[in-house]
């Protein structure tokens, strides 16, 4: 009989936005009536900015002609959207990449949780805590990670992010290889500044350490002293591997459509201590397993660029953000420690005390009727704390702070 990788068997029960999925269909099936309010996943709700629907319609048309049918397109993603990419995510904030350095996928959370097959086994991974569940998880599959004790895996470094430390993480008293890092952050919804996320920059350079660095809320950032890009510090093309995705930026969750930057001087080692660049094995490695995104979809991230498309996002990206002020102020009025929702469209917050951030779930699903995350669903740090989306409708975020007040 064909052996399983028993790696997967050690991943603990279902996929966390799973789990909430069937928690909630189970107190649906029992409470059919009950008017639920989804703040749970981080879905976006508004539609596609006109200039892709545009762009998408006319890339189907294209398909629709003998002339200009296309098939197979290039696994790194066509000329016209890396050029894109290139010159506005890059060239205004000083950033020089060359375009076989970008690879254009189905998203971020694909590639964050690919980049582990082009590293070996035997890497220590440090995350900060809570954390994205895609960068332990995959890491879990691969068989990097040990045993989980307690909530925690033994071979990952964990450096909590907790209101004691301003949610900024500590570097890691032990070397790490690999660090997982995502700013404006995915659950707390808090920031690195510059200053601190040169510390580690630093530390990679220093210690021959690669960062992976999710910047799929990077559009979100209203504050001047936050990167938009980790390339803004110095050094991090040798040490820096970037995220980035069109699911939150231009309402691609459905739609699928990301890019990830593989700088050439990026470099892991060979047993035997051989330098070889990753740009080279991510390529290869997405030519064997990825046969590219479609035309269409890399026509509608196209056009987010041109600028009316620019406007459109930004309109959709204050919509959200309006929300995000709004359940500040709501949480707030009602007595809860509120975190995040400034430079990102989560909200992070501290559960009453002595109540669990799963008994919080519970309650505010039963009692009033709104779905959340749990925090310590993000990570043992994560315990006690609680994730509000702001990419709600307005009229549901706006009813959902109405049931907090009135609870
Ligand atoms: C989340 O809720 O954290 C997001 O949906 C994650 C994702 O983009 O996969």
């Amino acid at each position: 009989m064909a052996l399983v990788n028993e790696n997967f068997l050690k991943l603990p029960g279902n996929y966390l936005f799973s789990e909430v999925a069937k928690k909630v269909a189970a107190f649906k099936t029992a409470h059919p009536d009950a008017d639920i309010i989804r703040l749970g996943i981080g879905d976006v709700t508004r539609p596609l900015p006109p200039a892709s629907i545009e762009a998408m319609h006319r890339a189907v048309d294209e398909l629709s002609r003998s002339e200009t049918f296309r098939g197979y397109g290039p696994e790194q993603g066509y000329d016209f959207l890396i050029e894109s990419i290139l010159r506005h995510d890059y060239a205004t904030r000083g950033i020089s990449l060359s375009p076989s350095e970008v690879f254009v996928s189905d998203g971020a959370k694909s590639d964050t949780g690919n980049i582990g097959d082009i590293l070996g086994q035997d890497n220590t991974i440090g995350v900060t805590d809570p954390v994205y569940p895609v960068y332990i998880d995959s890491n879990v599959m691969a068989g990097r990670t040990g045993d989980l004790v307690n909530g925690k895996w033994s071979n990952v470094t964990y450096m909590p992010c907790t209101a004691e430390n301003g949610f900024i993480p500590a570097l890691p008293e032990k070397r790490v290889d690999v660090i997982y890092l995502c700013y404006p952050n995915n659950p707390t919804g808090t920031t690195l500044t510059r200053t601190e996320l040169k510390k580690w920059v630093d530390y990679a350079l220093a210690n021959e350490a690669i960062i992976m660095y999710d910047a799929a809320y990077e559009a979100y950032i209203s504050e001047e002293d936050v990167p938009h890009s980790i390339y803004e510090i110095k050094g991090a093309k040798k040490v820096a591997i970037e995220f980035r995705s069109f699911s939150k930026t231009a309402g691609f969750t459905g739609v699928r459509c990301g890019y990830t930057i593989v700088p050439k001087e990026v470099m892991a080692v060979t047993e035997s201590g051989e330098r070889v660049p990753l740009n080279h094995l991510w390529n290869r490695r997405q030519c064997t397993k990825f046969n590219g995104t479609s035309y269409i979809t890399q026509r509608g991230a196209e056009a987010i660029y041109t600028s009316e498309g620019r406007q459109q996002i930004q309109e959709t990206i204050r919509y959200y953000m309006e929300n995000a002020r709004i359940m500040r102020q709501g949480l707030q009025a009602a007595g809860f420690q509120v975190y995040g929702g400034v430079n990102a469209p989560y909200i992070w917050l501290k559960t009453p005390e002595g109540t669990t951030s799963w008994q919080f779930f519970d309650r505010l699903l039963h009692e009033v009727h709104i779905v959340g995350t749990p925090g310590v669903g993000f990570g043992p740090s994560g315990e006690g704390y609680f994730r509000l989306t702001a990419f709600g409708q307005r009229e549901d975020t706006l009813r959902a702070m109405e049931r907090i007040a009135r609870w």
